[in-house]
């Protein structure tokens, strides 16, 4: 399992007590469940510092396709990985809607972090309109045509299925909603790379220790992508905690 936390534009780069706090309760987590921590850019270097001996490894939020020239404001996954970063996550609904990016800049950027030496989190998921359209399997399918490159690397790859009316909203598809679509993109990634890659795929929306277990219990969820609830050590640890016990029912 892969619990992953995403603080999006929250955090103070001078006050890194709630990222310390995770540091220090991590090895209360199960080791077959891995942390991530994906706080602000100008958080990263300091982040990977805090985190040295920790099971805990940190992640960015977004990266350019480049590893280097005019591009104002952008980050290269070369970049990221120099500040001691594992992950970056890619295609994120938030970066798909304020920024325009399409399936063919995420399947560049998903390219970026692998050639650094990242393990990409490709963001997937359908609205609301798509869902009560009856849409969502085949969204979620295109996005994944159009987002995952045949010269991916399936041991570097992490999907993340996030349906955007989940995000920050409190709700969450019912479990047979959760199974089903998880169903289909393990198939996908089944005929892509073959049933022994191990993709992990995520769920993420709305994920809470109260709601943790229930969701990560479901079929094919290899873990969560969390983004409110990962501001606060507890919560996150609480999930993670959740993760551990749904192996255990497992094992
Ligand atoms: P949320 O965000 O947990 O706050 O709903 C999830 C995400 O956007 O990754």
């Amino acid at each position: 399992m892969l619990i992953a936390g995403n603080w999006k534009m929250n955090g103070d780069p001078r006050d890194l007590s709630e990222f310390t706090r995770m540091v220090a309760r991590a090895p209360e987590v199960r080791s077959a469940v891995a942390l991530v921590v994906c706080p602000p850019a100008v958080m990263l270097q300091k982040s990977v510092e805090r985190a040295t001996v920790s099971p805990l490894t940190v992640g960015a939020q977004d990266c350019h396709f480049a590893a280097s020239g005019a591009h104002t404001g952008d980050l290269s996954a070369e970049m990221i990985a120099s500040c001691g970063a594992e992950y970056v996550i890619v295609g994120h609904s938030e970066r798909r809607t304020d920024h325009g990016e399409t399936d063919e800049i995420v399947s560049r950027k998903a390219l970026a972090a692998q050639r650094a030496g990242l393990t990409a989190i490709v963001c997937i998921g359908e609205t609301e309109a798509q869902r009560d359209a009856g849409e969502a399997d085949q969204v979620v399918t295109s996005q994944l045509n159009g987002s995952i490159a045949d010269a991916v690397d399936p041991g570097r790859l992490v999907i993340a299925y996030e349906p955007v009316w989940a995000i920050g909203t409190g709700r969450t598809p019912s479990t047979a909603d959760v199974a089903a679509i998880h169903g289909s993109i393990r198939r996908w990634l089944d005929d892509r790379f073959g049933t022994v890659a191990g993709v992990p795929v995520l769920y993420g929306g709305s994920v809470k220790p109260g709601n943790a277990h229930e969701l990560l219990a479901v079929e094919n969820v290899d873990g969560a992508l969390v983004g409110g609830a990962s501001l606060k050590a507890d919560d996150f640890i609480a999930i993670a905690l959740a993760a551990t016990a749904v192996l255990e029912a497992r094992a």
